[in-house]
């Protein structure tokens, strides 16, 4: 096991860098099963759910490997619509690989899906979608789908599932006729998605919007792409908010923080100072204990991000004043604020409303629950007062790539330790 081992009070300065979204590359690998071909994606982190997203190609006869920090995928021999068991519940992505099976096979099978203990993680959604289009569904120790009889039609989400749109693009892109999802999830992941389906000659229109339209094809294109995702804005928010709480000043390009309006506003709001360096590049000045973010509620794109609901919490832990955080995506997602308060940290939970009183944090040693909780132990490690020692970041590690080494070029003192 691993631990990250953190003395805290060093103010952040320097360039922001990240990754590519690691919630774009996860349904990317997915769809790339749909054409029979090579895909490369660019600046991709060697993140464990990516590592395990490719584990569960191969096991299907694809293959996958890195050059450097490219991802290089070759579904031409995929063979099987049946995924690997040890694998598919160790990720909440495997579940993302139903509609490109459907679309290249017409059938799918695999166990429930895994993913972060944020609460509930149930799979209705996908499932009353395929149904809608025809697909025949049965769950009991794991999920059968047979698609032979999918067909286009018009689809309206109860919620707008992130994965449920990804699922129900993919599941239509070779479906005679025109598709239509409404209430869609509206995250930048969904408009890569549409993109690199379109560079592979798909017809898909909407990405972005409460409503998405798929136009049929007969098959997509099998000739080498090479793709870019989007930043990953949960990455980017993770290292703003590491500032906010500790102080400092971030040099970034205008393009990192384009998909992170609702954070950008906050800080706004919030007693920093962003000023035009030139052309793109800006730089954004945080004062130590600052007053707190006031209320904030999460909500699907382009709402506060339930990703970076930990980590907001623990840089209001480090502010003056009061901040409250309503969670309305995942509302059991606070079990980390139990190791935040071992840490000295002022916080009551209300069902899913999070009220959070600034004041001074200790260093402890806390253990990770999950990828978003442990990021927060990470900023409050980087503020507390002597050592912190995060355990279990194998959870980090899902999401973030070297993340101590991102923090260390920044000026904290963050390593990481076996144990
Ligand atoms: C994606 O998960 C992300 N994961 C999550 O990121 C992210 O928190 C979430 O979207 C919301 O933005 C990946 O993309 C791999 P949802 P997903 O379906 O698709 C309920 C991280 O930290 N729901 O949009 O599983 C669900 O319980 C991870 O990077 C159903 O009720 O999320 C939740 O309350 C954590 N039935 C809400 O909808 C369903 O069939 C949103 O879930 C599906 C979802």
């Amino acid at each position: 096991m691993e631990k990250f081992v953190i003395s805290g009070g060093n103010k952040l300065y320097g360039k922001l860098t990240a990754n590519s979204a690691k919630n774009s590359i996860l349904p990317l690998i997915a769809a790339s099963i749909i054409c029979e071909g090579v895909t490369e994606i660019e600046n991709c982190p060697k993140i464990k759910d990516v590592i395990i997203m490719c584990e569960i190609l191969r096991k299907i006869g694809g293959k996958a490997e890195f050059s450097g920090d490219k991802l290089i995928l070759d579904t031409t021999d995929v063979f099987s619509w049946e995924l690997p068991t040890d694998l598919t519940g160790e990720i909440r992505a495997s579940l993302f690989i139903v509609g490109a099976l459907l679309s290249r096979f017409g059938y799918a099978l695999m166990q429930f899906p895994g993913g972060c203990k944020i609460g509930e993680r149930p799979v209705d959604i996908h499932i009353d979608g395929l149904r809608c289009m025809g697909a025949t569904v049965t769950c009991s120790d794991e999920l059968v789908f047979n698609g032979k009889n999918l067909k286009s039609q018009t689809v309206t989400l109860r919620f707008p599932s992130v994965g449920a749109t990804e699922n129900l693009i993919m599941s239509a892109v070779k479906l005679k006729g025109k598709t239509v999802i409404k209430n869609c999830a509206k995250e930048p992941e969904i408009v890569d998605l549409q993109n690199y389906l379109n560079m592979r000659g798909a017809k898909i229109s909407g990405a972005g919007k409460d409503v998405i339209e798929i136009e049929g094809v007969d098959k997509l294109s099998s000739k080498k792409v090479s793709f870019t995702p989007s930043i990953d804005r949960i990455e980017v928010g993770t290292l703003l908010l590491s500032a906010s709480a500790v102080g400092g000043e971030l040099e970034f390009d205008g393009e990192m923080v384009k998909n992170s309006y609702s954070l950008m506003k906050i800080f706004e709001n919030n007693a920093c100072k962003i000023y035009n360096n030139n052309g793109n590049i800006y730089n954004i000045e945080f004062k130590r204990r600052s007053l707190g973010f006031g209320k904030v509620v999460t909500g699907p794109y382009p709402d506060f991000p339930t990703d970076l609901q930990p980590q907001l919490v623990a840089c209001a832990c480090a502010h003056t004043g009061l901040t409250a955080v309503e969670e309305k995506v995942f509302p059991e997602r606070f079990s980390y604020t139990e190791q935040l308060q071992l840490m000295g940290a002022n916080i009551d939970l209300y069902k899913n409303l999070c009220l959070v009183e600034g004041g001074n944090l200790h260093g402890e040693s806390v253990v990770a629950g999950d990828l978003r909780g442990g990021a927060s132990l990470v900023i409050a490690g980087l503020v507390a007062d002597g050592e912190t020692q995060v355990k279990n970041v194998g959870h980090i590690d899902r999401g973030y790539y070297k993340l101590e080494e991102k923090l260390t070029r920044l000026g904290a003192k963050i390593r990481r330790e076996r144990y």
